[in-house]
């Protein structure tokens, strides 16, 4: 590590005498820092508080103010701040990535504190658009501590910090939904409204499933970037396997390619994903196949054949469904139907699939595989019904019987008892 920080200062010289302020210090881990002791007392921005730094890895870790500002944490006065101390003053924008660099590209460094965390943020950084604006002197880009804050600094695995999962879109929003801070790019701001709209969201935020996509899954954390025509695919691909395979095969993506169109997001959009219905592959406000296609031609057939298909299918499910929840309401043992029936609803899922090779022939395999099963399931449940009713005609003929015989029972009682009233009001006459 060849910086400033050493230049002055032998690193054996640093640790003698970080272990004299350790012996000095007796049971108290870090040095007493008195860079603190003013700093707590001043205005923002100046200010930095014993509680606040006490929350930032570097501080856990027993990095100090000097770590990052040079300068002599022993000194009560303003030498403290001594260009001799080797006190940097304040740090601009245009020089953070290379401050925290010196640390973070620095394997060999970094492997002492934690030897999986990666060392390529500096060099990924400088491949983004804000890397390079900021060569170039555009200071308004993101530099580290925009995304990672400073002084109170959390590792992403902090559900506080400004990178976990669910904070970090927010975090991009600060500069890329102000319209008024990014004026002059002429880039959209509204990634953070559309983002907040999509599924993705929805599964993150409301079924809690970190695995779902947020600004820096499709960027890149350092490396941010919007991806090329050619990674759009890719960048959708990494989750979604099945339908990038068949796309990958299908004429659309040679077709979309040539004409520099960003394969899934032609059809599903990048930042507002919704979940895709039947309607879709309609004439509405939804379809997506129109907007290139004329009514008539053979993409035009294809994607109606295809919505005919997927209507069948899901009608023949749902009136399986029908027949088997009534024999189930009537107590009547359908489990195995049911069982069955899932496989006729993954037959409809896995058509949706297959809608991505636009190919009649391939969507048509699954959707007669399901068929098929629903037509099994709705038979067994209209079997299950049938001898529902048959056990109902059973028990209605028993029951017949039944009050047949508590009727003659309930005659025969009254008989009995108009006699015996007969006889007692003889004897009175007496
Ligand atoms: C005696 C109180 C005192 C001590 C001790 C002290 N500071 Fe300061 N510091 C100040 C004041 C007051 C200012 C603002 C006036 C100035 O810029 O000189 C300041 C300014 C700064 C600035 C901003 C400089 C700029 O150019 O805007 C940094 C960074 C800083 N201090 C870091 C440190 C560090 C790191 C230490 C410990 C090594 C430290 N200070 C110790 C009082 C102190
Ligand atoms: C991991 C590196 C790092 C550590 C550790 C660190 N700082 Fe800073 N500090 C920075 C950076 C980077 C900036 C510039 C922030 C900006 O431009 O908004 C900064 C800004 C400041 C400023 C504000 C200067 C101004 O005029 O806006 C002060 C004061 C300061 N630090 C004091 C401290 C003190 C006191 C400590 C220890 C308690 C400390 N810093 C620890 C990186 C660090
Ligand atoms: C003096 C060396 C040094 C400097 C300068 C430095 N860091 Fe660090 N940083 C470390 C060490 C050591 C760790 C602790 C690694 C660990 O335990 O995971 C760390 C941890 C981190 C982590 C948490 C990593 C994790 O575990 O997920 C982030 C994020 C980070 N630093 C960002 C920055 C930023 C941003 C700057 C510049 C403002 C900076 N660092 C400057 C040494 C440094
Ligand atoms: C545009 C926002 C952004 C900028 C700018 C940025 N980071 Fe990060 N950084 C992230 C995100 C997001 C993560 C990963 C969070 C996760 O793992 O979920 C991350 C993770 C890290 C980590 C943890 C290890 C890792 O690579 O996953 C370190 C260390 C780090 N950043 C340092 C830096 C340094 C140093 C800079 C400046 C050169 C920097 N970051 C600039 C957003 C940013
Ligand atoms: C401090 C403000 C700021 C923050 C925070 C920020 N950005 Fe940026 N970003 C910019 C500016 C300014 C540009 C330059 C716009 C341009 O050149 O088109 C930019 C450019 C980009 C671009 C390239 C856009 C293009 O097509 O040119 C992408 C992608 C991007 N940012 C993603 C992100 C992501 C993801 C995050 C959060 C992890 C983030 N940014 C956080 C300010 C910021
Ligand atoms: C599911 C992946 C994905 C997510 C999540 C995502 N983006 Fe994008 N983003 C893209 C793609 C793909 C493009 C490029 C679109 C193209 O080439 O047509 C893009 C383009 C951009 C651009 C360039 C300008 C533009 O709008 O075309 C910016 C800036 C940007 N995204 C920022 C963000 C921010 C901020 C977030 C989080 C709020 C985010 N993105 C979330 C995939 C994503
Ligand atoms: C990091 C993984 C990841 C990336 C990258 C990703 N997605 Fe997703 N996507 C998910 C997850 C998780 C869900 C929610 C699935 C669920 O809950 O069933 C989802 C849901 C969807 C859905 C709704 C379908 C459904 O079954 O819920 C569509 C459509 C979709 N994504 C399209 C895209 C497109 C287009 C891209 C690229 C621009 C993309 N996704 C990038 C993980 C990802
Ligand atoms: C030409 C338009 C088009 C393109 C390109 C396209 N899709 Fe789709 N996608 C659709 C249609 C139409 C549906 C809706 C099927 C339905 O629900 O009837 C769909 C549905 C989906 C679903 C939900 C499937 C389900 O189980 O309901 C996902 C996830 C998906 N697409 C991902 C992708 C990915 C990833 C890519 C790129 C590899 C992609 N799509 C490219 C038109 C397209
Ligand atoms: C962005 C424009 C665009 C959209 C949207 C689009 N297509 Fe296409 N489609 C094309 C182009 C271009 C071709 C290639 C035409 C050629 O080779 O003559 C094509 C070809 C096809 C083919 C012929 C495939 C083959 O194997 O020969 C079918 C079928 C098709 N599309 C169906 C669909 C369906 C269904 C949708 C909606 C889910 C759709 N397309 C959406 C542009 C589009």
């Amino acid at each position: 590590m060849d910086t400033w920080l050493n230049n002055g200062f032998p690193r054996s010289l640093i640790l003698l005498l970080t272990i004299v302020c350790v012996c000095v210090g007796g049971a108290r881990a870090q040095a007493p820092s008195t860079c603190l002791d003013c700093h707590a007392a001043l205005d923002p921005p100046l200010q930095v508080t014993q509680a606040q730094f006490s929350q930032d890895i570097h501080a856990q870790e027993g990095l100090t103010c000097a770590s990052c500002h040079g300068g002599d944490p022993t000194k009560a006065d303003m030498d403290a701040m001594s260009k001799a101390a080797g006190f940097r003053g304040k740090i601009q924008r245009n020089q953070i990535p290379e401050l925290c660099g010196r640390c973070h590209s620095d394997g060999a460094f970094m492997r002492k504190y934690n030897p999986s965390l990666r060392t390529d943020q500096l060099a990924q950084y400088k491949t983004s658009v804000h890397g390079k604006r900021l060569v170039q002197g555009d200071t308004k880009v993101a530099v580290c501590i925009d995304c990672h804050g400073v002084h109170d600094l959390r590792p992403a695995s902090d559900p506080r910090s400004q990178i976990s999962p669910l904070n970090v879109a927010k975090t991009c929003s600060r500069c890329h939904s102000d319209a008024e801070y990014m004026r002059g790019y002429g880039i959209p701001t509204d990634q953070y409204a559309n983002y907040n709209r999509s599924v993705h969201h929805e599964a993150m935020t409301v079924r809690g499933d970190l695995s779902a996509p947020t600004c820096p899954t499709c960027h890149g954390n350092h490396g941010a970037a919007p991806p090329g025509i050619d990674s759009v695919k890719n960048v959708c691909a990494n989750c979604h396997v099945f339908q990038a395979q068949m796309y990958d095969k299908s004429t659309h993506k040679a077709a979309f390619q040539s004409a520099s169109l960003p394969g899934c997001v032609v059809c599903h959009s990048n930042h507002d994903v919704s979940l895709p219905t039947d309607a879709k592959l309609g004439t509405g406000s939804e379809a997506v196949c129109m907007r290139c296609h004329k009514p008539g031609d053979i993409c035009d057939q294809a994607r109606a054949k295809m919505l005919q298909d997927l209507t069948q299918l899901d009608g023949a499910v749902k009136a399986a469904d029908r027949v088997l929840n009534v024999a189930e309401s009537s107590g009547m043992e359908v489990s195995e139907a049911r069982t069955e029936q899932d496989q006729a609803r993954d037959s409809l899922t896995k058509a949706r699939v297959t809608i991505h090779s636009f190919k009649t022939e391939l969507v048509e395999q699954d959707i007669q595989a399901g068929l098929k099963i629903a037509a099994k399931t709705q038979a067994e449940g209209q079997a299950a019904l049938a001898e529902r009713d048959r056990r109902r005609r059973g028990l209605g003929l028993s029951l017949g019987i039944i009050l047949v015989v508590l009727l003659g029972l309930l005659l025969y009682i009254r008989q009995i008892e108009s006699n015996s009233g007969k006889v007692g009001t003889a004897e009175l006459h007496r």
